[in-house]
């Protein structure tokens, strides 16, 4: 077993969702205590049953329910990961995701001047709450985990992007901003905590079928691309969707010592969509 992470302590947002998850079990693969967020109580349980069954110590696993826009909550949590472990190591911000109302329900406007269902009609709570989930969800975690980092001067912070930040993914509007926002952050916060010896860098994957997305790319029958997934594939030049599992290589490279010199950057996970320009 590789042990970049052996005593070492890693906060993951998230924890329970379908990327997360599996970032959970490849921090423990590789020695690490996790302190795994996520608010459903029922969901914290799986994983600690998903875990206990992968074979790992389940004392190195300690699950929290926190909102990540919930500050208490989240200086709960640590100040508990803190008082068994002593520290606080690596941070990654995997809480996330889209909200339907900061959508369109057509990807563009009518040629013939048919605005329905287009950016006009978006609902403004919806695309504040979208960006609340995807970047205040994640400042608001780094101020309360990276600051003890900040005071030990060591640690890192990965943060989690998306295709939807350098090219237009249609419909999802408030989610592509917010995401991109995540990015500029990232390289900010990496220059701004450089002096303490932090480490600020984000993972952008491509497309990764999870629980949460199933029906939307796979269909009712969750085996046949939707048309929109169709393109997605169409524009994957792997052909494929990504395997949760496969982004755990990314995640803890950037995580580890290995990448001690490596700040403010963006690794794409994504089997060539970032590069393609589709032709
Ligand atoms: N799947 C993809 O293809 C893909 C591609 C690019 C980027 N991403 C990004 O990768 C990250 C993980 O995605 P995923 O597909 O694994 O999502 P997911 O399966 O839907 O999981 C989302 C996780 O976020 C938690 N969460 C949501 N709102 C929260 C809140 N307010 N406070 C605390 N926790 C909250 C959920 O916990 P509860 O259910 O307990 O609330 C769950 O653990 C997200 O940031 C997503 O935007 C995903």
């Amino acid at each position: 077993m590789n042990d970049r992470f052996n005593d070492k302590v890693v906060v993951v947002t998230g924890a329970t969702g379908g990327l997360c998850s599996e970032m959970v079990l490849g921090f423990l693969r590789e020695g690490a205590k996790v302190l795994a967020l996520g608010r459903s109580e029922d969901k914290l349980a799986a994983l600690t049953e998903r875990v206990s069954g992968a074979g790992y110590d389940v004392e190195r696993l300690l699950c929290c329910s926190a909102d990540v826009l919930d500050r208490a909550a989240l200086e709960a949590a640590r100040d508990q990961a803190i008082s068994r472990w002593g520290r606080i190591d690596v941070l990654v911000n995997g809480a996330g995701g889209n909200v339907a109302g900061a959508t369109t329900q057509q990807e563009m406007v009518g040629k013939d001047g048919d605005l329905s269902g287009t950016f006009f009609e978006m609902d403004m709570e919806a695309l504040d709450g979208v960006v609340k989930l995807n970047f205040d969800g994640s400042v608001l975690p780094t101020q309360v985990f990276a600051e003890p980092m900040a005071k030990a001067g060591q640690g890192c912070v990965l943060n989690v992007s998306s295709m939807a930040t350098d090219r237009a993914i249609t419909k999802v509007a408030g989610y592509s901003a917010s995401k991109a926002a995540i990015e500029n952050f990232t390289r900010w916060l990496a220059v701004h905590l450089a002096p303490s010896g932090v480490r600020v860098n984000a993972v952008s994957p491509g497309f990764f079928v999870t629980e949460q997305n199933r029906f939307l790319l796979m269909g009712e029958d969750g085996k046949s691309p939707t048309p929109r997934a169709e393109k997605i594939l169409a524009g994957t030049p792997f052909g494929r969707f990504g395997d949760a599992a496969e982004l755990i290589g990314a995640v803890n490279y950037l995580c580890s010592d290995d990448a001690g010199f490596v700040t403010g950057v963006t690794l794409a996970v994504d089997g060539g969509f970032s590069a393609y320009s589709g032709v």
